[in-house]
C-alpha cells in the first residue's frame, strides 16, 4: 500500500454528520465506545478543539476518497481530564484511528495511514515522540500500530479503562 496514495483534510463543521454515521457502525463504536448522538459528535469532535493551536482531527483519504478519522492530540494539554498523567513532555504527540468501512479492514490501510501521519507529524522539529493507546484486547490496532513503527511498552490506566501504551520515538 503506497502511502502516498493517502493524504488528510482536517475536519469542519460540514464533516461532523459522516462522522457521527461512522461512530456509530458496529466495528468502530466496539472499541470508540457506545454510540453518541449527532449533538454529543458536535461537542466532542468540533474542530474548534485544538492541538496546540492547530487541527486536531482530520478525515484520512485514499485517493481523494473518505477512508476513515484520525486525530493527534498533545498529552499534557489533556492532564485536567485525567488523560496521560505519566507523560509531561510537550514534544509528546498522541494518535487515535479508525476506518470508516469494516470491509477495508485488515486489507493494510490503517497501517499506511498511521505511517503517514506520524511521518508527517514528525514534520514538526518539536515533535519528539508518538503514542498510540489501543485496548489491549484490541489486536489489530496493535499490530496496525507495530507495523507503522510504534513499540509496545506498559499497560496503563485511561478514563476509559486499560490500556496498552505503544511508543515511537523520532528516528
Ligand atoms: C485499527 C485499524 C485502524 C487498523 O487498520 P487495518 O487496515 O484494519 O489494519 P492493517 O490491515 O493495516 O493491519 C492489521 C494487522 O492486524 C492483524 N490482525 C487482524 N486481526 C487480528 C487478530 N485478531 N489478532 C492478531 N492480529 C490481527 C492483521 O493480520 C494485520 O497484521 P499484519 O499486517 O502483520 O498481517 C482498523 O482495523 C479499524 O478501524 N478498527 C476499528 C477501530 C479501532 O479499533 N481503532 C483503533 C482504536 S486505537
Amino acid at each position: 500500500m503506497a502511502t502516498d496514495r493517502i493524504t488528510f483534510a482536517p475536519l469542519t463543521e460540514a464533516d461532523l454528520p459522516l462522522l457521527h454515521d461512522w461512530l456509530g457502525r458496529e466495528h468502530v463504536s466496539r472499541w470508540w465506545g457506545p454510540q453518541r448522538s449527532l449533538e454529543e459528535v458536535v461537542r466532542d469532535y468540533h474542530p474548534a478543539q485544538r492541538c496546540f493551536g492547530g487541527p486536531m482531527f482530520f478525515f484520512i483519504r485514499l485517493d481523494e476518497e473518505p477512508l476513515g478519522f484520525i486525530q493527534r492530540y498533545a498529552p499534557i494539554e489533556h492532564h485536567h481530564e485525567g488523560w496521560w498523567l505519566e507523560i509531561d513532555d510537550s514534544g509528546v504527540r498522541g494518535v487515535d484511528v479508525f476506518l470508516a468501512r469494516e470491509s477495508h479492514l485488515d486489507h493494510g490501510l490503517g497501517s499506511a495511514a498511521v505511517t503517514a501521519f506520524v511521518d508527517w507529524l514528525f514534520e514538526d522539529p518539536l515533535v519528539s515522540e508518538v503514542i498510540a493507546d489501543p485496548a489491549p484486547d484490541n489486536l489489530r490496532a496493535i499490530h496496525c500500530f507495530r507495523n507503522a513503527g510504534f513499540i509496545a511498552r506498559q499497560v496503563v490506566k485511561t478514563p476509559d479503562g486499560p490500556a496498552l501504551l505503544m511508543r515511537y520515538r523520532r528516528p
